[in-house]
């Protein structure tokens, strides 16, 4: 059987400056010849210094990028060549999660806009009464008030944290 995801003798190398015509000037070996593979169930943890390619390799396998050389398969099918509308489909079962959530939020958008972004990408098919409610039931799990839909996703971030904060402040006597 084949592995989850296959990482074979991955490279990513990126330009390093570009001179005033436009051609780049060097490299830097981002990631040079990584393999791994990731069964079901299995979590993986890459561990090193900063700046030795821990993010490109996550990068790559989601193909947020054409990679300079390797292979990525994903559940035994080859993803390092696809093309960005082969790999649509294939985005539904790949998914990061940012450290840092509040890098992962665009301020522009509202609550009901970020909620509702996957939704339209993946069921497509939802009528707009089936997402509403399934954005409005996103909000419940994480005791949000329904008022916040409207709410820039930066802003119900920072009033979610105030009042727990508050919460965590009152004393237990
Ligand atoms: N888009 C890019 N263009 C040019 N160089 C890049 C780019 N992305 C990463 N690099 C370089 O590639 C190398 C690896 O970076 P990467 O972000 O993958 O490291 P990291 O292990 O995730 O570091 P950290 O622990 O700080 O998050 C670094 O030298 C970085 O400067
Ligand atoms: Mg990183």
């Amino acid at each position: 059987m084949s592995h989850l995801l296959e990482v074979k003798d991955l490279k990513k190398h990126f330009p390093l400056k570009r001179s005033w015509l436009g051609q780049a000037t060097g490299k830097v070996h981002a990631v040079d010849g990584v393999s791994f593979h990731v069964e079901r169930g299995e979590t993986l943890s890459l561990v090193g210094e900063s700046g030795c390619g821990k993010s490109t390799v996550g990068r790559s396998v989601l193909r947020l990028f054409d990679l300079t050389a390797g292979e990525v398969r994903l559940d035994g099918q080859r993803i390092d060549n696809l093309s960005a509308r082969q790999l649509r489909p294939m985005r539904q079962k790949l998914q990061v999660v940012f450290q840092d959530p509040f890098a992962s939020l665009n301020p522009r958008m509202t609550v009901a806009q970020v909620l509702a972004e996957p939704i339209e990408n993946f069921e497509p098919h939802l009528s707009e009464q089936a997402q509403r409610a399934r954005v409005e039931r996103l909000l419940d799990l994480v005791r949000l008030p329904r008022a916040a839909i409207l709410m820039s996703s930066r802003a119900a971030s920072a009033s979610a944290s105030a009042s727990r904060a508050h919460w965590l402040r009152i004393p237990s006597s």
